[in-house]
Parts: structure tokens; sequence; C-alpha cells
């Protein structure tokens, strides 16, 4: 059966790098025969904060819902939907941009503490991660990044993360997308995602 694949543009430039990654491995998935789905996280609709108010609703309801009515909630409350889901998202100053942070706490509402266990309807789900950064592996933040989704891997017992990182990205995303070597690695992690 075909995976489902959600990709998540979160990054605020809907042309950018990281943008331009997601789609070329959304296209690579696609091709390799899963049923994708892009959501740009720029026009979503939020309340309040774009992240988890901490009202707590989530965690005394049955449901896997967060509480808040908006476009982010309802996406969240899709997630255990996909076999994939895939974030892509640029570094900003050393760490994830606040629209996916604000994404990543709503999912407070999937992984609730039950008697001192996780439970969490995304334990099927494999979360997978593209990063794009101006600086270097080693002085970018992108680490920051990476060690925050592998902890959430680990505390809510998921299944290992994917990972596909692009440094030392152009400032014109346009020379990012006509590099064939970054585009050709984006198209192949899509094709293993669709695996
Ligand atoms: C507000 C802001 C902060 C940034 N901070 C960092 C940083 O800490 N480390 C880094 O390597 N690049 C940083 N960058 C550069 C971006 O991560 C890089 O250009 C990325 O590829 C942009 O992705 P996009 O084209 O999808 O927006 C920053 C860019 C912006 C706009």
């Amino acid at each position: 059966m075909s995976k489902k694949i959600l990709f998540v543009i979160a990054g605020p430039r809907l042309k950018g790098a990281s943008a331009f990654a997601a789609r070329t491995a959304a296209e690579g998935a696609g091709q390799a025969g899963a049923d994708v789905e892009i959501v740009e996280l720029p026009k979503l609709t939020h309340i309040q904060s774009m992240g988890c108010i901490s009202c707590m609703r989530c965690q005394i309801s049955r449901e896997y819902r967060c509480a808040l009515n908006d476009d982010l909630a309802r996406l969240v409350a899709r997630f255990p939907e996909f076999d994939v889901i895939v974030f892509s998202t640029p570094v900003f100053f050393f760490s994830m941009p606040a629209q996916i942070k604000g994404l990543i706490d709503r999912t407070f509402s999937l992984v609730k503490n039950v008697g001192g266990q996780v439970a969490t309807p995304l334990a099927n789900v494999q979360l997978a991660l593209i990063v794009t950064s101006g600086g270097g592996r080693e002085d970018s933040g992108v680490q920051t990044i990476y060690d925050a989704f592998r902890y959430y891997q680990e505390y809510a017992n998921l299944k290992p993360l994917k990972y596909l990182y692009f440094g030392n990205t152009p400032d014109d995303p346009a020379r990012f997308a006509a590099d064939s070597q970054a585009k050709a690695q984006a198209h192949s992690f899509g094709l293993t995602l669709a695996r």
C-alpha cells in the first residue's frame, strides 16, 4: 500500500531553500508512489498564540486534540493519519524558527502522560526533518534543531528520525534551487521516505 506522507513547509519563505528542498523531496516521494500532501505553515491561522498556551485541556480530554480552535489545531489533529510527516525548516538564530516551534508545541495534545507513561497516536508515524542553514554543520545551530527532534522522538518512543541537512546555502534561494546536487539529494530523500 502506498504511504501517506505530509510535508510541512515550516519556514516563512514559501520560495526559500527549505521550501524548495521539501517540494523536491515531495516530488521524489510522489514518483515513488506515495500519496503526498504539502502544507504551507505560514498560511495557517492561529489564535492567541502560535504555540501552546498551556491550558492543559488536551491533557484532561480523552481526545488527542488541541483545544484551540484554529488551523494549527486542526492540522495537528490529523498527524496520526500519516505514515510519514516531514518538517522542513531553516535555522534561525541557532535554533528553529518560532513558527515551527509553535507547531511542535501544539503536538502536546498528541503526547500525553498517562500514569507516568507516554501515550501517543504517533507510535506508527515516521518523523522526518529537512533543515537548511546559511552556516555550516558546526557553527549554524542546526544541531540544536536536530537534538530537539531527537529528544522528542526518544521521549515519545517514536521511530528513529529521518534527517536531511543542507549547510552553507546561498542567500538567494534561486541559487540553491539551481544546485543540481542539492536537488538530487532532496529528491532521493523523498524516494527513501516513500519506501
Ligand atoms: C532571522 C534569520 C536568522 C538566521 N539565523 C541563522 C543561524 O543562526 N545560523 C545559520 O546558519 N543561518 C541562519 N540564517 C540563514 C538561514 O538559515 C538560511 O539562509 C536558510 O537556508 C534559509 O532558508 P529559507 O530559504 O527556507 O528561508 C538565518 C536567517 C534569518 C532570516
